[in-house]
């Protein structure tokens, strides 16, 4: 295993851990490669048949079924306990952006509705001041199709430096499609002094449905270390 598949393995099965309530009844489960051992971890609790998992995306539900889990949806159960996900950086204020797998929008809705939310990531994720700083692809945005020119020019003059529609590359001619049928726009701000009005200014754009910035909404944060320790914040 690489260095930093063992970084991202630690620091789940140590949020898992260290987390995972007792009497938990709903849990999150996010999407992404580290949320991987997240799952695989939960998978091996003796008590797996008592609650139930959400998923935030096609990959998720996959990984709640292959582990074994029983897997519901966020309309049958709006309330979780917890939520576990990964991030694409996270800054010392614990904001986020997160998308780069473009699962944003479920994940920030199962985010938001869970008492407490944790995040695993490996070294190359934390940032020791902004956002913006180690994750340089962009904010990841969702829009509605049609939007996305509109959207484009708008992000423009808020002081978007580049403007990327995320496409399929050699896997795909043109745009990803996300699990709710939108395009993602990466939208590239530079380092970000103020993520919350920055979320809050592309969030009025008529067309965009979420943004990749998680503001105030972690609890807590767990890396997998190069030396193989864990840290958190
Ligand atoms: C999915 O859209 C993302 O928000 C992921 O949670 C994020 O990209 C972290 O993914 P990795 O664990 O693969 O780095």
């Amino acid at each position: 295993m690489s260095l930093v598949e063992q970084a991202k393995k630690v620091a789940a099965y140590q949020a898992v851990d260290e987390n995972f309530p007792e009497s938990a009844k709903v849990v999150g489960i996010g999407s992404g490669s580290t949320v991987v051992y997240v799952a695989e971890r939960i998978g091996q609790l003796k008590n797996k048949d008592s609650f139930i998992c959400i998923p935030t995306g096609f990959q998720s539900t996959q990984l709640i079924i292959d582990n074994g889990l029983k897997l519901g949806t966020i309309e049958q159960y709006p309330d979780l306990d917890i939520a576990f996900d990964g991030a694409d950086e996270c800054d010392p204020e614990l904001n986020l952006i997160k998308g780069g797998g473009a699962c944003l929008f479920q994940e920030k809705l199962v985010a938001l509705s869970a008492k407490k939310f944790i995040v695993v990531a490996d070294y190359r994720k934390k940032s020791p001041k902004y956002l913006g700083i180690q994750w340089r692809k962009g904010v990841p945005i969702e829009v509605v199709p049609n939007s996305w020119v509109k959207v484009s020019q708008e992000l423009k003059k808020l002081g978007a430096k580049s403007i990327d529609l995320r496409s399929g590359g050699s896997a795909k001619a043109g745009p990803v499609i996300t699990d709710n049928n939108n395009f993602l726009i990466d939208a590239d701000f530079g380092e970000i002094a103020d993520p919350v009005k920055l979320h809050e200014q592309i969030k009025l754009l008529v067309g965009v449905v979420e943004t990749g910035l998680f503001c105030k909404m972690a609890d807590k944060a767990y890396f997998g270390e190069e030396d193989g320790k864990v840290s958190s914040i």
